[in-house]
């Protein structure tokens, strides 16, 4: 293994498994299971679903080889890694913008993280058992409101998440991934079984796959942009910071395109799990955040075994958050480590501090504070709006056009035949990607989105 660039204190992933099952890790995880479903269900159903699609392969596919190779050229931190290859330039406020993405992200999925913890207590305690639909609904909307519980599950998230990254990435953040994402699909495949053949399930499934593009809306189609983004960890330089832990042997397209597919996936195995059983169960599909928490208990009563099921999905759940909440916090503390000059610990315990603090209000913005808005959103949808459809579509707009317009192609083609062999035709599609359709795409959907036409 030839490790020649890279300075002895950073660390390296230790296998082509290990970096992919950690890019895999962050990329799979409540933006799949929880977020990709509940917006589905807001935005419509199948369009908004196709139009997803679209984003992922033409830009999303595309972004994520440049973050691992802005990442793998420079081994640094999102800000380093701009000030690295752009010396002088202000290109580095790019990376800013990502750090100040990752601590309004992580404020949010610490929340939500913190409701599937307390979805692990209430399925060990058979709570959902015999209730009907809208009593798990509103079971669900009196926990969120309270002002304790949630807040203590969160704060018990955010220490998890504290104590693997402060182990560092080798011994943390690869082992906790490899051996419990195969186990989380393995439980969501038999949930989309459980799901489809329930009464009923036909219109759940005409919903997900049939398209009406007619009821399609800009702000719709911006926000499947955005969670193109964000659920493949892409915009705020996740991807560039674990890139940057790549060995130069790894072949980055590969590695991409096999996150790509499988984070898609399991969004897609996801939706077939509760569109089904959201209309079997006459729940409505556009009820929000709630959706995944509301729909699947009432699954798991209706299966045999439910009862280990449900225990076993919060469980894993957790475990995928926990998995991504990790890279999510590694941009920040990469960034202090290295800019700030501080030990991983303290840089960590800092970070968590401030994003866990924001985490409080994000969470109290359910229920005590919920009246107080902007834009008609209370705090925890106001970060994940402006974070998801503005802070990653804007950094992923300049990551395509640092790569395509002032990288260059000799630089693209030096890095990408370290351990890659794409052909010419494929480089040039790449480039040509990155140069027009990307950013053109990205301008085009954001503005409209905004209504600026
Ligand atoms: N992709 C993760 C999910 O779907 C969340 C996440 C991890 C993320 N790192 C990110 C989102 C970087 C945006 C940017 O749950």
């Amino acid at each position: 293994m030839k490790l020649d660039k890279i300075p002895p204190v950073r660390d390296v992933f230790s296998s082509k498994m290990g970096v992919i099952a950690a890019a895999a890790g962050s990329a799979v995880g409540l933006g799949n299971i929880w977020k990709f479903p509940y917006i589905t269900g807001v935005y419509g159903g199948a369009a908004f679903l196709f139009v997803y699609l679209g984003f992922i392969a033409l830009i999303g596919l595309p972004i994520m080889l440049s973050e691992f190779m802005i990442g793998r050229k420079s081994r640094s931190n999102v800000f380093g890694a701009f000030k690295n290859l752009a010396p002088n330039s202000p290109w580095k406020y790019v990376g800013l913008l990502g750090v100040a993405a990752a601590v309004m992200i992580l404020s949010f999925y610490g929340v939500v993280a913190g409701w599937s913890i307390d979805y692990i207590v209430k399925s060990v305690t058979d709570s959902f058992a015999s209730k009907s639909p809208a009593e798990l609904g509103s079971m669900f909307t009196q926990f969120i409101e309270k002002p304790g519980l949630p807040i203590f599950y969160q704060l018990l998230f955010m220490l998890m998440t504290m104590a693997i990254v402060i182990i560092g990435v080798k011994d943390g953040i690869e082992k906790y991934a490899k051996i419990l994402m195969p186990v989380l699909i393995v439980i969501i495949i038999i949930l989309d079984i459980r799901a489809i053949t329930l009464d009923g399930a036909k219109e759940g499934l005409y919903f997900l796959f049939h398209p009406d593009f007619s009821k399609l809306t800009a702000d719709g189609v911006l926000s499947a942009l955005g969670h193109a983004f964000f659920s493949l960890s892409l915009g705020m330089g996740t991807l560039i910071t674990y890139g940057s832990y790549i060995g130069n042997q790894n072949n980055l397209a590969k590695i991409a395109l096999q996150v790509t597919v499988a984070d898609t996936l399991i969004a897609i195995l996801a939706g077939i799990a509760i569109f089904p059983a959201v209309f079997a169960f006459g729940i409505e599909p556009s009820s929000g955040p709630g959706l995944v928490f509301i729909t699947l208990p009432n699954v798991f009563q209706q299966m045999p075994g439910g009862f280990f099921f449900s225990i076993l999905f919060f469980l894993l759940l957790t475990v995928a958050a926990l998995t991504s909440s990790i890279s999510i916090l590694e941009v920040v503390v990469a960034y202090f480590r290295e800019e700030l000059k501080i030990k991983r610990t303290l840089a960590t315990i800092l970070a968590t501090v401030m994003i866990s603090i924001v985490g409080v209000f994000c969470s109290l913005s359910m229920g005590l504070f919920k009246e107080q808005t902007l834009f008609g959103l209370n705090l925890f949808d106001l970060l994940d709006w402006i974070s998801a459809n503005m802070l990653l579509p804007l950094g992923g707009l300049f990551i395509s056009l640092f790569i395509g317009w002032y990288w260059g192609r000799k630089s693209i083609e030096e890095e990408l035949a370290k351990g890659s062999k794409l052909s010419r035709g494929l480089i040039t599609a790449f480039i040509f990607v990155l140069k027009f359709i990307a950013p053109g795409a990205i301008a085009i959907v954001f503005l409209n989105g905004l209504g600026v036409f």
